[in-house]
């Protein structure tokens, strides 16, 4: 990516995207990013089942697999909080300048977004001070563990039951294609076409805990 020079204007992402060609743009088509929201989300929801299996072993007290836990929340801050959930907004954002009759509570939205964010980043401190030796209270990661499941499922639920249904409703109104693209196709980390060197062991747990439930 292109240095600025320092005291020039700072471009906007649109700008960025017609003059920097090293930077992939995002697809304009909106059933695509719909899909690909809704494959994170299945992403997703395979991350919180396997926290919510660590939770209860932690719960428990039997073996707690922490790196796993880390690992996650680590996957959790750095993939839906940075890319998923803005995509989302900039989706939401166009079915409210295109189809205002249909952004009713759409207020929320954001807000969930950054409580989501919060939470986990909690956890992932939280979990990454017990795997450095600190003295965290298990019922206290338990609770935070639960609470997180518990809200981010329960978000992905509205958007898959009502707001993914209205988007297809502006698709199917005829507004099938972004009016500017002003966000970045950034991929996956863990499930992209690339698993990046940091999630290795991540990808790796996944596939482990894949083969056993078969
Ligand atoms: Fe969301
Ligand atoms: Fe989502």
């Amino acid at each position: 990516m292109k240095a600025r020079i320092p005291g020039t204007p700072k471009q906007s992402d649109d700008e960025r995207l017609l003059t920097d060609p090293e930077l992939p743009a995002m697809d304009k088509n909106v059933a695509n990013v719909l899909a690909e929201l809704r494959q994170d989300h299945r992403n997703m929801s395979l991350m919180l089942n396997l926290l919510e299996v660590e939770s209860n072993r932690l719960f428990d007290g039997d073996d707690t697999d922490f790196e796993l836990l880390y690992d996650i929340m680590h996957y959790m801050t750095v993939y839906p909080d940075v890319v998923h959930h803005p995509k989302e907004d900039r989706i939401y954002a166009e079915l409210k300048a295109v189809r205002p009759d249909l952004s009713a509570g759409f207020d929320r939205i954001t807000v969930d977004h950054r409580h989501i964010a919060e939470l986990g980043v909690r956890l992932r401190d939280d979990v990454a001070s017990v795997n450095s030796g600190g003295v965290v209270p298990r019922k206290s990661v338990v609770a935070d563990t639960l609470r997180y499941v518990n809200t981010l499922r329960g978000h992905i639920q509205w958007e898959e039951l009502d707001l993914f249904r209205r988007i297809e409703e502006m698709i199917a109104g005829g507004h099938e294609f972004f009016e500017v693209a002003t966000f970045l196709q950034t991929p996956d980390p863990v499930f992209g076409p690339e698993v990046e060197a940091n999630f290795v062991r991540l990808f790796e747990s996944v596939k482990e805990r894949l083969v056993e439930e078969d």
